[in-house]
């Protein structure tokens, strides 16, 4: 929480259970993608982003899914309770990045213009070796890349940290909690 505080992030080596994290990412497998559009009006311009994602509603996740989505619901109440961060809601968002795909640097929140608070990301890459590539790129002072190795979970500051996807060379599974005040 200090990390959190401090350098605006903090991440950990496991979150889910390897076990779990695994049939997660089966699981994933099977829902279906759309390629990612940018804000603005949602076009799709591949030289900002080139991943897909599907929404994931709570009603509609069953099995490791929605054990998963327990897991982020127990890691909002951690936060708020070492924090007093008053999160109250989350989206979450399942990622694909096939070969080649990048996210270019960016914030996920601006202040005032959206409640997004807190980004929580959990990789879903079993045998994730550095020629893979697709480290998450955090710019913070000095630069920090993590490499999205299985059930490693990344928190942040969505409206502090100005973070990237580095080019995939493997496929990149990710899912993503935006945790809001709202
Ligand atoms: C995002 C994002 C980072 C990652 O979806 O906004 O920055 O490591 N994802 O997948
Ligand atoms: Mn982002």
């Amino acid at each position: 929480m200090e990390q959190l505080g401090g350098q605006g992030y903090f991440t950990r080596a496991s979150f889910l259970g390897a076990e779990l994290a695994s049939r997660v990412r089966t699981d994933a497998q099977a829902i279906p993608l759309r390629r990612a559009g940018i804000r603005r009006g949602h076009e799709l311009d591949e030289t900002v982003r080139s991943d897909e994602l599907a929404w994931l509603t709570k009603d509609e996740t069953k099995g490791a899914l929605s054990m998963a989505v327990t897991h982020f619901e127990r890691l909002m109440h951690e936060l708020n309770d070492a924090a007093w961060l008053g999160l109250r809601t989350f989206d979450l968002q399942l990622a694909h990045y096939a070969p080649g795909a990048h996210y270019a640097r960016h914030r996920d929140a601006f202040p005032g213009q959206d409640n997004r608070r807190i980004t929580a990301i959990v990789y879903l890459n079993p045998a994730w070796v550095p020629e893979h590539g697709g480290q998450l790129r955090l710019h913070v002072a000095p630069p920090v890349e993590l490499a999205p190795t299985l059930d490693r979970l990344v928190v942040f500051r969505s409206e502090l940290v100005e973070h990237e996807v580095l080019k995939a060379r493997a496929d990149r599974w990710a899912l993503t909690a935006w945790y809001s005040a709202r």
